[in-house]
């Protein structure tokens, strides 16, 4: 393979600065998903969500669904080895890495099941295919091979055929979205020479409401 050491990015001339950072990181974070999604970053919504379970630290990558001045969500199985942790230990961090725009986004707070309610609407929004596949799969758990898998599949297909309507396949109690609470959100921009620039949101107190100026403090960090 090639020498990764030997990789040079020139990170360019953009700058992050104070006096162009939005009010609330619900707004920042908004503005540069859009210029993700506009510089053509593939799965811009793609999200590393770390962990700390009984058994130490482990990361994966997500799907964000949905944000708001609640927090970001993505969906899961509840007994996977992800939603396990959580319960073990809801501090959780999520990382964008949107290396076309040479940014990240790196999210630290706390993981909590979102209303069921929501996870319901959202899972009768999804494909047969998907919500065939919650059910098929026992994330995390060991499976004797892939034709094993697909077995399982036709046969939950059969059981819930696609009639077209919403409500064909009920929605399994142990799949459901996991909303993180944000209590430090961080904006990463590349520059030339590493001097890259770091702000971050910091919650002042109690409240983490992404789209409430108050709860939040800015900081330079070194990078
Ligand atoms: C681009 C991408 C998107 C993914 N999206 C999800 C997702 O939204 N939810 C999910 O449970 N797993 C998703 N996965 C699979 C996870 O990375 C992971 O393999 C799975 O959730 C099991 O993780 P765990 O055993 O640590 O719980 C995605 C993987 C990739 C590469």
């Amino acid at each position: 393979m090639e020498d990764p050491a030997g990789r040079r990015v020139d990170y360019g001339e953009r700058h992050l600065v104070e006096e162009d950072l939005a009010a609330t990181p619900l707004a920042q974070f908004e503005d540069w998903y859009s210029r993700a999604v506009a510089a053509g970053v593939v799965e811009p919504n793609a999200m590393t969500v770390s962990t700390c379970g009984p058994d130490g630290v482990s990361a994966r990558t997500v799907l964000l669904k949905a944000v708001d001045a609640r927090g970001f969500v993505f969906y899961t199985n509840l007994r996977s080895r992800k939603a396990r942790a959580i319960g073990h230990d809801p501090r959780v961090a999520l990382l964008f890495g949107w290396h076309a725009t040479h940014r990240q986004v790196a999210v630290r707070g706390r993981a909590e099941p979102v209303p069921r309610a929501e996870t319901e609407a959202y899972f009768r929004s999804r494909p047969h295919g998907s919500r065939i596949g919650a059910w098929a799969s026992a994330q995390s758990e060991p499976v004797d091979s892939a034709a094993a898998l697909d077995v399982r599949y036709r046969e939950l297909a059969g059981r819930w055929p696609d009639t077209g309507s919403p409500t064909d396949v009920p929605v399994p109690e142990h799949w459901g979205g996991l909303l993180v609470r944000a209590h430090e959100v961080e904006f990463w921009q590349g520059r030339t020479s590493r001097l890259h620039d770091r702000l971050v949101f910091c919650a002042t107190g109690d409240g983490t409401a992404l789209d409430e100026p108050g709860n939040w403090s800015r900081e330079r960090r070194q990078p």
